[in-house]
């Protein structure tokens, strides 16, 4: 399902592997009693990142929505972020340039095992600073990563704006998108929350399909690795 390469062949053990009182057996099924008895797994990294450079930021509420219904179906190790907290230093045009947050901002996205991405809409897009950030990702890093995708406008007129234009995006990252994408114009969000149902029931299911693709991404590696 993932297709990020695998440093370590399977039967190799690994580092924290070794330490256990599993010598004289094969290292595959060392590798296996050590994932059954004395692993945990660990909580998925979601990152919900919001595009907008400005605070308050309606697409933050969003993607915080999304990201807090997660938070209800899985235990998950939750970073919300905006755009505008990684300052001036996102404007550079090569990677190498990028300020220490900034870079670090890509990385975070990089690392992930999900994220939930949010952006206003700006003349009829998605804004530009935010397809700027993905630019910098390495798809590598990118392609079989649950996804949900979620905008903001100022009202509905540009609510495809999710499907013609983020879902594009993600599909050239060939990254595992939710099927539902949520956009919320300015009456859906009052006073920080979100009040209409119609999107509150989209941001049940963007939340449920992303839980589902994490599920399935995790067991996949976890198989892989095995
Ligand atoms: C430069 C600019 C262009 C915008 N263009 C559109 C647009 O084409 N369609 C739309 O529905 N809203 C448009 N808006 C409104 C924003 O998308 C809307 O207010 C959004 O919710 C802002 O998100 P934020 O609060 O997270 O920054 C525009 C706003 C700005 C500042």
């Amino acid at each position: 399902m993932r297709y990020r390469p695998v440093a370590r062949a399977a039967s190799e053990p690994r580092a924290g592997f070794m330490r256990g009182p599993v010598s004289g057996r094969p290292a595959a099924e060392r590798f296996s009693v050590s994932i059954e008895s004395n692993s945990k797994p660990r909580l998925a990294r979601v990152v919900a990142f919001s595009g907008s450079a400005k605070r308050p930021s309606r697409t933050r509420i969003l993607v915080e929505a999304v990201g807090a219904e997660l938070g209800r179906l899985r235990r998950i190790d939750l970073t919300v972020c905006d755009l505008i907290d990684f300052g001036p230093g996102l404007g550079a045009t090569r990677r190498d340039d990028l300020s220490p947050p900034a870079a670090q901002l890509i990385e975070m996205i990089e690392g992930a095992d999900a994220l939930i991405v949010g952006t206003p809409v700006y003349q009829g897009g998605y804004a530009g600073l935010f397809k700027h950030v993905f630019d910098f990702v390495d798809p590598a890093r990118m392609a079989g990563k649950p996804v949900a995708l979620t905008a903001t406008g100022g009202g509905l007129r540009h609510a495809l704006v999710v499907e013609h234009g983020l879902r594009p995006l993600f599909g050239f990252f060939a990254a595992h998108v939710a099927p539902t994408s949520v956009y919320a114009g300015s009456d859906d969000l009052v006073d920080g929350r979100v009040v209409d149902a119609t999107v509150a029931a989209r941001i049940g299911a963007a939340a449920a399909e992303l839980a589902a693709l994490i599920d399935v991404t995790r067991t996949s590696e976890a198989r892989a690795s095995a």
